[in-house]
């Protein structure tokens, strides 16, 4: 992957902050089982019934975020986002799962070059200005298997729809006046002038200096701090670096919370009025709030997209059962949330693949990432395991990335094997069976997995795999815990 370089700029017209704006040059930046199924048939299997993986267009919220300090969670393009009307569904149509999986595709790629590139010991430096280097920084892609919480921002509190990302850093919304352009959202755009509590970042500020580390970039306006970040997929965000008032939920508010205030947005969002970081780098939420909350945060993604999970901070509503592993480094990744895999079982065996398999990639979780992607050497495995237990079912066509699906349109039930993976220090997770598949239609219902290209690219725990697990970021204590039933 080659790094890019992108003008921003804002209105070509008028004013200083166009020029700022103009020689702001962006380098490539930057069961627990799931409702409808059914338990054990045997200890190894699940029976899942063939409905439940296609789930109503009806939005059925669970009530477990009632009364605690919760956010309610929703996917992006599920019938909750939309009933709530915190997305567009009129002129964005809901993606398809080819489009879903190339979009995936394009995420997994970036991380990967990131990783690979910081692997070959920072040859892409880039001069900022006098002796200051930093890294170049590919541009993370926003993905598709996106969820979404609604916060508060200024005073009074204007409610947002923000994506949520532990692969991002800076949070930012969509601001009035959208001087160069705003994509469509559903709520109305945040206007700093009425907010009282809104304030510009000056470019002396610490704050301002910790952009280039966390986006890759940073510009000055008439001695005002401006952000630029630039996905991989060509969608934007830039405009100015600012201090707001942020409210998580009633008890959780923090009062100066940095955030980009994104005056040009373009790009790839499906109507959500921005984005907010949860990544490790020191402008996340998560650091920015890390005396209050000490980095610990958890959530749990619905097991259909017709339901509702959570996300909260401070761990207080965490469920005690949480088996731990260490949070790892990864070449690359100092804002990911690396792990170690150690193992995967099939069907209550683990595969015949030597622990380095895993460990020569490594590998982060990360809540954009759909689909897990593992080392080569153990996707095959895991495949042929997996194909040897649903030999009675006939095989149906890939989709896209997923080459082991089946057509399962003749049966109403049918039993999957469990799928175990196995974390350093011993925690050992069970993938809920929602988990194991992805389900376009009947005829073609497919493993939930697939394979990196090569041996050294880093794998990644994605978020069909998470789904109805609470999973748990402790970041102060460096490690990541997975929980059973989590949404419930
Ligand atoms: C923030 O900075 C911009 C550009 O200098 C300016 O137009 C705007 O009025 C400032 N807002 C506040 C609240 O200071």
């Amino acid at each position: 992957m080659t790094t890019t370089t992108t003008a921003f700029s804002f209105s070509s017209s008028s004013s200083s902050f166009a020029a700022a704006l103009a020689f702001f040059l962006l380098l490539a930046l930057n069961t627990a089982n799931g409702d409808g199924t059914f338990g054990v048939q045997q200890q190894h299997f699940y029976t899942v019934q063939l409905s439940s993986l296609f789930p109503s267009d009806s939005c059925s919220p669970a009530p477990s975020t009632k009364g605690l300090n919760k956010l309610p969670v929703f996917h992006k393009h599920g019938p909750c986002a939309q009933a709530q009307q915190l997305v567009t569904s009129t002129n964005q149509p809901k993606p398809t799962a080819d489009e879903i999986l190339r979009q995936d595709e394009s995420r997994v790629q970036k991380i990967q070059s990131r990783s690979r590139k910081a692997a070959a010991a920072g040859a892409d430096d880039v001069r900022v200005t006098g002796s200051t280097t930093i890294p170049a920084k590919d541009g993370s892609t926003v993905g598709s298997g996106n969820y979404i919480v609604t916060v508060g921002l200024g005073t009074p509190a204007k409610k947002l729809s923000l994506i949520f990302d532990t692969g991002s850093d800076v949070t930012w919304t969509q601001c009035q006046p959208c001087v160069r352009s705003c994509y469509q959202q559903k709520e109305k755009i945040f206007d700093p002038s009425s907010s009282k509590t809104y304030r510009n970042v000056s470019c002396e500020a610490a704050a301002c200096s910790a952009l280039a580390a966390a986006t890759g970039n940073r510009g000055c306006s008439a001695s005002t701090c401006v952000y630029g970040i630039q996905y991989g997929d060509a969608s934007i965000s830039a405009g100015f670096f600012a201090i707001e008032k942020l409210t998580l939920t009633k008890t959780d508010v923090v009062d100066e919370f940095y955030f980009g205030c994104g005056q040009n947005n373009r790009g790839n969002f499906g109507g959500a009025a921005g984005l907010l970081g949860l990544g490790r780098n020191q402008l996340s939420l998560v650091s920015q709030t890390s005396d209050k909350y000490k980095k610990l945060f958890s959530y749990c993604l619905p097991s259909s997209p017709s339901g509702t999970g959570f996300l909260t901070f401070g761990g207080a509503a965490t469920k005690s059962a949480v088996k731990y592993t260490p949070i790892a480094s990864v070449a690359g990744g100092d804002n990911f949330y690396g792990i170690g895999i150690t193992a995967i079982s099939v069907g209550g065996k683990k595969l015949p693949v030597a622990a380095s398999v895993y460990s020569a990639a490594g590998a982060i979780i990360d809540s954009g990432t759909v689909i897990t992607r593992l080392p080569p050497a153990a996707y095959s495995a895991l495949r042929s395991a997996f194909r040897k237990q649903m030999s009675k079912y006939p095989l149906g066509q890939a989709l896209s990335i997923l080459d082991t699906c089946y057509d399962l349109s003749k049966f109403k039930t049918f039993a999957v094997p469990k799928i175990g993976f196995f974390f350093a220090g011993g925690a050992e997770v069970d993938i809920d069976a929602l988990g194991i598949l992805y389900a376009n239609k009947p005829s073609q219902v497919c493993l939930a997995f697939a394979g990196n290209g090569g041996a050294k690219d880093v794998a990644i725990f994605g978020n069909v795999q998470q789904q109805t697990l609470e999973v748990v970021y402790d970041g102060a204590g460096g490690r990541i815990g997975f929980a059973s039933g989590g949404c419930k």
